[in-house]
């Protein structure tokens, strides 16, 4: 038995989280310690998202939510950005034979008008060809933020009453979660950020209220799977109270 066959093997099929997110984080660090440019770095992570996305669809997670390229993002350099953009592109047409394959759905989550048209173009074509698949479901956040996603939400509610569509008294949690971009897609149960930062930068705010985090050193690139089931493992043994008592939460277990 491989290490990771017996880590697989300790996580209990019971409670396998359902949705778990992801900051890629430490890609540019990961490619200047090896001598090589950002952008290497970047085209390294693509491996790293291969494998996490075959894993997760193996252990029957039901949505992987990845952060690829933050609202935050478009300020870095230029040609950073512009090789950001072609390797999504690329990468995301090189995977589709297998994301079919293995029955992944591909959503796309951000403003995506934004991406340029080439990349656009590709990312539209598998998320259409994809759209039957009913395993996994890969959320690809891309020129995404929180708060642009949350400030979208409020304008669209806004129009909503301003219309005389909605009541503002009829208002409540759900009418936010139901006009964010993640609407009908459960919170995220467990977050994962690589890369050795222990902040949020601007994902999922409201989304991962309840959401267990587990942050850990390994660059991207160099984020192994045998790490990803010991992420899970780790989850499997937190105790969820949201706001319970350990004794109450027990009982209803
Ligand atoms: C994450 O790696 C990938 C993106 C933000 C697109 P970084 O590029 O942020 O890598 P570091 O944090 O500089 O090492
Ligand atoms: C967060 O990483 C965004 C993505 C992983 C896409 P950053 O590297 O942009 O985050 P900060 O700027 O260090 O907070
Ligand atoms: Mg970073």
């Amino acid at each position: 038995m491989t290490e990771l066959e017996l880590k697989i093997s300790q996580l209990d099929p019971e409670r396998i989280p359902v949705h778990v997110a992801m900051i890629m984080d430490g890609n540019g660090r990961w490619a200047k310690s090896h001598g090589y440019i950002r952008s290497d770095g970047h085209a390294e992570g693509v491996s790293t998202v291969h494998r996490v996305t075959k894993l997760s669809s193996d252990l029957g997670i039901k949505y992987l939510t990845l952060y690829a390229f933050s609202t935050e993002n478009w300020n870095r350099p230029k040609d950073e950005v512009d090789t950001l953009m072609y390797l999504i592109g690329w990468a995301i047409e090189r995977e589709l034979p297998e994301l079919l394959a293995n029955n992944v759905r591909i959503v796309l989550l951000g403003d995506i008008e934004r991406i340029p048209e080439d990349a656009r173009q590709r990312l539209f074509y598998a998320r259409n060809a994809t759209a039957h698949c009913t395993g996994l479901q890969l959320n690809m956040c891309l020129s995404y933020s929180s708060r642009w996603e949350i400030t979208e939400a409020v304008r669209k509610i806004a129009y909503l009453a301003a219309e005389g569509k909605l009541d503002p008294k009829d208002i409540t949690e759900n009418t936010i979660s139901d006009n964010l971009t993640t609407a009908g897609i459960p919170d995220p149960d467990l977050l994962i950020r690589t890369g050795g930062e222990y902040r949020i930068s601007n994902y999922l705010l409201w989304q991962i209220a309840y959401s267990e985090l587990y942050f850990t050193p390994a660059l991207w690139p160099e984020f192994s799977d045998e790490e990803y089931v010991e992420a899970l493992l780790d989850f499997q043994k937190r105790e969820r109270r949201f706001g319970m008592t350990s004794d109450q939460v027990k009982h209803t277990n």
